[in-house]
């Protein structure tokens, strides 16, 4: 990512980041790892409870997860998410989300009667992109979509904390849908739900996937000012 630095301004940004699907291996430096991490402790949330359940796992010990968890999906275990996501979208959200796809496997040449070449595509994200880090929320066991609120709004203020400093990042629903493999990796029982996962690293600028670009939706087609 360019121009980035810890002086970056807020607008600067919140423009600049943008999903990374590939990584360089170099660990980010502790100092940076702490700094980025106690921002976003600051998020707010409902009645400030903060019930985001960070675990950052790193090098080796990510590595041999993501095998565990490539080698299930090969294997053709059936994803046990714990929160559902068999969402299908229709109207204006499917069109936001073929246009997504048309964008990343265009960048990625990957045609769209590809089945191999999508599951490949796809199984990266188990394998975190190549990302030296990733980051898992859990919540507390016993809380739901009140609390996932807190947990986006945390997201978001890490991801934004890491682009002012030049990593880059990539928030992943696909790092929960084998939750058992990371609690048994990790040592943690069903007290934690897992909610998402976020690579992170120094993006890897010659992935072809990272030159991909999606838009956002004109302001006048979102926002209903009742002025
Ligand atoms: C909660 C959440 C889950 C996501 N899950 C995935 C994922 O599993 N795999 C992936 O490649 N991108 C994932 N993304 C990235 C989105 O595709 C991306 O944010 C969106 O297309 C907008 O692009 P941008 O982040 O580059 O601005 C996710 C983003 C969010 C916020």
């Amino acid at each position: 990512m360019k121009d980035a630095g810890p002086m970056m301004d807020f607008d600067s940004a919140v423009r600049a980041r943008r999903s990374v699907r590939g990584f360089r291996p170099d660990p980010v430096p502790q100092p940076v790892l702490d700094e980025v991490f106690a921002l976003a402790q600051w998020a707010p949330s409902n009645c400030n409870v903060q019930p985001w359940l960070p675990h950052l796992v790193s090098g080796a010990s990510l590595a041999a997860l993501g095998q565990k968890m490539v080698a299930a999906s090969l294997a053709g275990q059936v994803p046990d998410p714990d929160f559902s996501a068999d969402r299908r979208f229709d109207g204006v959200y499917r069109e936001r989300q073929y246009d997504a796809a048309r964008q990343l496997y265009g960048a990625m040449g990957v045609e769209r009667n590809d089945r191999p070449g999508r599951d490949a595509a796809y199984r990266r994200n188990l394998e975190f992109f190549g990302a030296p880090h990733a980051v898992f929320l859990f919540m507390p066991r016993d809380f739901d979509i009140r609390e996932a609120v807190d947990l986006g709004i945390y997201s978001q203020t890490l991801m934004l904390a890491m682009t002012t400093r030049g990593i880059g990042s990539c928030a992943q629903g696909a790092l929960s849908l084998y939750p058992g493999i990371i609690r048994d990796h990790l040592g943690l029982d069903e007290s934690h739900r897992l909610l998402l996962g976020i690579s992170f690293g120094y993006e890897d600028p010659t992935v072809p996937a990272n030159a991909a670009r999606v838009g956002r939706a004109p302001l006048s087609e979102a926002l209903v000012d009742h002025r």
